[in-house]
């Protein structure tokens, strides 16, 4: 018998830990695992190590329930039925993806996984991450079932948006998708199943289509300012009850790093041929 449901690896981050708290409040038994000891010590003392809008007091309540421990030690691995992956995937000082990165991850808890169990990747990766790293664990004589389920939150809003956004899931083996279903499902019943592929290039293709869009409203802003014309005016005329382009966000310092490195990403999946991604950058 496992002693935890799931175990976070990366469990104290902005992705990790909120899901941790969620899966938590719907009963689940975690633990969040992460090599930061100030943010598992801040953790395991009901502080968050940063600003999320309900985290806090939900986090207090899984510590006081039991549901929710907070380690660097990487046996809770082991003792784990499933094991969420969300450690941070940035671009290298040349703006290319990392692939090395996930799979020194895996190396470096490669004792601690045990067969059956299941290994959900949820960071965003370049696409074949999940098919590279299914491969390396059997390779490692590891028979774990490996899926890949994207994350989609807007920082800050994570408490709310876990529950509210459908779920896109995706695994190299049935019962991969029936475990993934199966905890996803505590938190919403709306759940996509698709191929590893094409969750990772959904993820992709998501951030980068919201950053073309913030792009494309900032140049039409300067556009504007530099024929004295008031944008909003023009802004507010095109959007009023107008269905067709009511994605036209508003101009402004948007976009943060994920999507710019997520762009990246996926301008390097498509060998460099992706001017209007590299134009938005
Ligand atoms: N932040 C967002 O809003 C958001 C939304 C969707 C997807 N994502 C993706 O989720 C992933 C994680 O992003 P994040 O914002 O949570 O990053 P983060 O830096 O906040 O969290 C990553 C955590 O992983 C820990 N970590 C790093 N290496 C580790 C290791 N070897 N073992 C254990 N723990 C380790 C770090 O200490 C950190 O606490 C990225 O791929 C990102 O693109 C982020």
């Amino acid at each position: 018998m496992a002693v935890y449901d799931v175990c976070i690896i990366g469990g104290c981050g902005h992705v990790g830990l909120p899901l941790g708290i969620a899966l938590a409040d719907r009963g689940k038994k975690v633990c969040v695992q992460d090599i930061n000891e100030n943010a598992v010590q801040g953790v395991q003392s009901g502080k968050m190590p940063f600003m999320e809008e309900g985290a806090e007091e939900l986090l207090v309540k899984a510590l006081a329930s039991g549901n929710l421990q907070a380690t660097s030690d990487p046996s809770c691995i082991s003792e784990s039925r499933i094991v969420i992956c969300i450690v941070g995937t940035p671009v290298d000082e040349h703006l290319n993806p990392k692939f090395g990165l996930m799979k020194r991850v895996i190396d470096q808890y490669m004792d601690y996984f045990r067969n059956e169990q299941l290994l959900i990747l949820r960071s965003t990766v370049f696409p074949g991450t999940t098919d590279r790293v299914g491969e390396w664990l059997s390779r490692n004589g590891k028979k774990v079932h490996v899926a890949f389920c994207p994350e989609r939150i807007l920082e800050g809003k994570a408490m709310t948006e876990l529950s509210s956004l459908p779920q896109i899931i995706s695994s190299l083996s049935p019962e991969g998708f029936a475990m993934s279903r199966e905890l996803f499902s505590c938190l919403t019943e709306d759940i996509v199943e698709v191929r590893p592929i094409e969750a990772e290039l959904a993820k992709l293709f998501t951030n980068t289509w919201r950053y073309i869009k913030f792009a494309t409203a900032n140049q039409f802003f300067m556009m504007a300012n530099n024929y004295d014309v008031d944008f909003y005016n023009v802004y507010n005329a095109i959007t009023h009850n107008y269905d067709r382009a009511k994605d036209l966000p508003r101009p402004g310092f948007a976009a943060g790093p994920c999507l710019f490195k997520d762009a990246m990403q996926l301008g390097a999946f498509n060998d460099g041929d992706f001017y209007l991604g590299h134009t938005a950058i």
